[in-house]
């Protein structure tokens, strides 16, 4: 097969070979047996494998081996010119079929050459495509190591400053108060003197309890200094007191030995999730628990009763960055976030952070 479709002029061998072998059977068959048909097979077989213009000459080759079987088998017809009028009708009959052929042939490359170049696009686009998700997905990662850098120095930053508010500026006014207070005992007998330093040491002791406050905002010292459960622990009173929503805690008894980036972390989902309780439920009631798990992992849920959100509104785009930001921190601590919300059943937030991060 391959000798016969490489080469052009083995074909045409091939092709004489053909016609001479059917002339030859036309010949032996006799007139009676019609032979028309397999004169086509050498005119398509070398059409196909060399073209029209060698279609064409075996149009004429076959014609003329017709017309010589019947000069040779002495076919008598009226007039001889029959003859020769049956070969052009022939040879009009083969050149139709070679033209098929080659427009079939033609047709048949042209949509190979079709299939090659838009698969050869389509390769092209799958890997444009695979680049750009390749793409997108580092764009992703260094966005999230660049958030997760952000949180850092933000916690960092929110650190010092608590520190610097209380230690420095707590510390002088606590001096300043003192000090007012000195005098205000020295000249006692000034009525008017001793209203006044009165009245400064009050506003003095205001400032001192909102720049606790302030730097207790920024960064909770509980958190730092006793640990995570106590500085929740005091988030939920704060939070009762704040907004009168009753808020329940379960709390392990023993303190749970996690990093200090961990516990921040912790209580920054904590924080936000009671002020969305806060801001958008209408609970009468939330509830905080913190559990060690045996896998290693611990579980922080904080639920309400409130009026919960629908199913969109988990899954779908999110138009604040309080949930997606929960998300995300958890996500750097190697846990997972979940939340879980029926409308009129409340919506509960629950995080699964691994114990061993040290990070
Ligand atoms: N506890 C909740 N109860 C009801 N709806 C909530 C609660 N928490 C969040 N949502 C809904 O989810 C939305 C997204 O919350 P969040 O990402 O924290 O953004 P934001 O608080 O800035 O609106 C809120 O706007 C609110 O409609
Ligand atoms: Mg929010």
């Amino acid at each position: 097969m391959k000798l016969i479709t490489t080469g052009k002029y083995p074909v045409i061998f091939a092709g004489i070979l053909l016609v001479a072998l059917i002339g030859t059977l036309d010949f032996i068959t006799g007139s009676e047996i019609s032979f028309s048909i397999f004169y086509l097979i050498p005119l398509f077989y070398v059409t196909w494998f060399t073209g029209r213009k060698w279609g064409f000459v075996f149009s004429v080759i076959c014609a003329i081996t017709w017309l010589g079987m019947d000069s040779l088998e002495a076919r008598n017809f009226s007039v001889n010119a029959v003859h020769y009028w049956n070969a052009l009708v022939r040879f009009g009959f083969f050149s139709v079929i070679v033209y098929l052929v080659s427009e079939l042939k033609n047709h048949k490359e042209n949509l190979e050459e079709n299939i090659r170049k838009r698969t050869a696009d389509l390769q092209n686009e799958i890997i444009e495509h695979e680049k750009a998700k390749n793409e997108i997905i580092k764009k992703n990662n260094q966005l999230r190591e660049l958030t997760k850098k952000i949180e850092t120095i933000k916690e960092e930053e929110n650190l010092r400053i608590a520190r610097e508010i209380h230690d420095e500026l707590g510390q002088s006014l606590t001096a300043l108060n003192l000090e007012v207070m000195w005098i205000n005992k020295k000249y006692s007998g000034n009525k008017d003197l001793y209203d006044r330093t009165l009245m400064i040491s009050q506003i003095i002791n205001e400032t001192i309890r909102s720049v606790r406050k302030i730097s207790s905002s920024l960064r909770p010292r509980l958190l730092d200094q006793l640990g995570l459960l106590p500085a929740i622990e005091s988030l939920a009173k704060e939070f009762q007191t704040k907004t009168k929503i009753d808020c329940l805690t379960e709390l392990p008894a023993e303190k749970i030995e996690i990093s200090q980036n961990t516990s921040a972390t912790m209580f920054r989902i904590c924080q936000e999730a009671l002020t969305n309780a806060a801001r958008h439920s209408l609970a009468k009631c939330v509830s905080i628990s913190i559990t060690r798990e045996h896998n290693n992992t611990v579980l922080m849920s904080v639920k309400d009763d409130g009026k919960g959100m629908d199913e969109d509104k988990i899954n779908g785009e999110l138009k604040g960055l309080g949930i997606l930001g929960m998300k995300e921190r958890a996500f750097n601590l190697g846990g997972k976030l979940e939340v879980l919300s029926n409308p009129d059943l409340g919506t509960e937030i629950v995080l699964e952070i691994p114990l061993e991060n040290k990070k």
